[in-house]
């Protein structure tokens, strides 16, 4: 069975208060345990992680050796920032999804550079809650392509 690490970045454990206009009413608990749901049904087993931390995320990268085969990132602002989270992400090798409830590119300017863009599999940025689903569906197809694309 294959293991994904969803990351959460920055003041994503504010989900559901935080600029609700914008990321809308949906909480991170509730995104998490959709994205367990939906592991179910993919057949993978998905763990969850949030840290406000840019160091500790960089950890998280790097413990997912022999442990994930794949991940989902939403790194929120050290999208725009992190140099040491592209590093990590490029330094482990493993196949690594991006994904934004937002869409980055309809916001501030500052917000469409992605300094992780380059380094991973892919990006969905956009379609709220459902940018995980849609990142955890894509990153599965992308290991498993076979099983997913008869
Ligand atoms: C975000 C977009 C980022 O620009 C922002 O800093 C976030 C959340 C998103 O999910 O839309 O914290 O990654």
């Amino acid at each position: 069975m294959l293991n994904v690490l969803v990351l959460h970045g920055p003041n994503l454990n504010l989900l559901g208060l935080r600029e609700p206009g914008i990321y809308g009413a949906t909480t991170l608990a509730e995104i998490n345990q959709q994205l367990k749901e939906d592991g179910k049904t993919l057949q993978v087993e998905v763990t969850t992680l949030q840290s406000n931390h840019e160091g500790e995320l960089v950890d998280a990268i790097h413990q997912a050796v022999d442990r994930y085969q794949g991940i989902v990132i939403n790194a929120g602002a050290y999208t725009h920032t992190s140099v040491a989270l592209r590093d990590a992400i490029a330094a482990v090798s493993i196949p690594t999804v991006e994904v934004h409830l937002s869409n980055i590119y309809r916001r501030e300017p500052f917000r469409h550079h992605s300094y992780l863009a380059p380094v991973v599999v892919g990006q969905i940025s956009g379609f709220g809650p459902e940018s995980y689903r849609l990142g955890l569906k894509a990153l599965v197809s992308h290991l498993q392509p076979k099983a997913n694309n008869p």
